[in-house]
């Protein structure tokens, strides 16, 4: 008992030393330690909480042990979050893979998801690596879901509806009530998918636009929802589903594993400190509004934003943007410095929303690329 005590404390001190020492690139540092600016991931910027940091620290050497009760409870705090019994989460390790199984379960030859052109790939990839068709109608003219349309797409042979939001890369989002009436009125052979990824960041905020009460009432609808965005968690790896439990059982047959003892922790600070989530909820609302001024002084148009991200037009091909602010060590437009369309870009690119000091910089080249200054 003793001897385990004694481990135990060295070995936090140890650790504790470790984190103090070691180089951040993250919680809240303007830029990670290879020298780039990594503003292309929609990666949260200010940090989790450090509540988190203390109970993972504190867990640490108790890796030795499959998770216990964490994902367990994990679990119970989610589903009060949702308002919904237990049965109707499902813990994943990010929300991607909620994307996936779901692709997975409902993919077959014959079958189609429905979507918006310009919107989230990982479900949809994956339908179609299935043997499944991707269907997809314009988006609205303000860049936002047309709800009308992607009702007219759907037909016997609809497996899945997509809709992210607010949508990636754009960041428009629903009006929740027309949102609601068209999950209603889809037919109940067809699940409806909303990807609420970064709907606690949202200007009016996750509960006045979340979709997820309606799974008590409506058996094919699933919401996803991560611990990366918002909660600034994404290197954690923790995410869920939330659906009936007839739908979660077809997922379950993909399940590769939930998320880890140590996410799952960080997961239950996060949920519990609601503090730490406005702050950051506050923090994207001020940067995303002196962007957008910003953009307003340079004449550059943007869509709507409402997320982690904005998704502008300055009048230069996208390739173009990337490359160019790689070359001044900012990286937009995916980890890799990628491009995201093989078609060489498009008049419009996504920049993810970082630290006041962050967006500066990449406004000040941005001006310098398109001769603004
Ligand atoms: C709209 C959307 N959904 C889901 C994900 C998956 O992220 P994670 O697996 O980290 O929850 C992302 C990641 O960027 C995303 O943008």
């Amino acid at each position: 008992m003793t001897a385990s005590f004694t481990r135990k404390r060295s070995a936090h001190l140890v650790l504790g030393l470790a984190l103090v020492c070691a180089p951040l690139a993250h919680a809240g540092k303007p830029t990670l330690d290879d020298g780039n600016v990594r503003i292309s991931s929609n990666e949260n910027a200010f940090g989790f909480t450090p509540k988190a940091l203390e109970r993972m620290r504190d867990a640490l050497d108790s890796g030795n042990y499959y998770n216990g009760n964490e994902v367990a409870e994990m679990v119970r705090l989610c589903a009060a979050y949702e308002g919904v019994k237990e049965e109707f989460i499902l813990p994943t390790a990010g929300s991607g893979p909620v994307l996936m199984m779901t692709a997975w379960s409902y993919a077959k030859p014959g079958k189609n998801v429905v979507t918006t052109e310009t919107g989230y790939g990982q479900l949809t990839r994956a339908f179609a690596d299935h043997g499944g068709d991707v269907i997809t109608v314009p988006l609205a003219e303000n860049m936002g879901y047309d709800l009308k349309a992607l009702g007219r797409a759907i037909s016997e042979n609809t497996a899945i509806v997509y809709i992210c939001n607010p949508n990636n890369p754009t960041g428009v989002i629903a009006d929740p009530a027309e949102l609601r009436r068209f999950i209603m009125a889809v037919p109940p052979s067809v699940l409806v998918f909303v990807d609420e990824a970064y709907l606690e960041l949202s200007d009016t905020g996750l509960q006045a636009n979340t979709m997820a009460p309606l799974v008590k009432v409506r058996k094919n609808l699933i919401i996803s929802r991560t611990f990366s965005k918002a909660h600034g968690m994404a290197g954690l790896r923790a995410g869920y589903g939330v659906a009936h439990p007839e739908v979660l059982a077809n997922l379950r047959k993909f399940y590769a594993g939930g998320p880890s003892y140590l996410a799952a922790i960080a997961a239950q600070e996060a949920i519990k400190d609601k503090a730490h989530m406005e702050a950051n909820r506050q923090k994207y609302k001020e940067v995303r509004d002196y962007v957008c001024s910003q953009f307003d002084r340079m004449g550059i148009k943007y869509a709507s934003p409402q997320g982690a991200f904005i998704y502008f037009n300055a009048g230069m091909k996208r390739n173009q943007i990337v490359t160019k602010l790689r070359d001044a060590k900012i990286v937009i437009g995916g980890v890799r410095g990628g491009v995201e369309s093989p078609d060489g870009g498009g008049d419009w690119t996504r920049v993810s929303l970082g630290t006041r000091e962050e967006m500066d910089m990449f406004l000040t080249e941005l001006s310098k690329i398109l001769g603004k200054t």
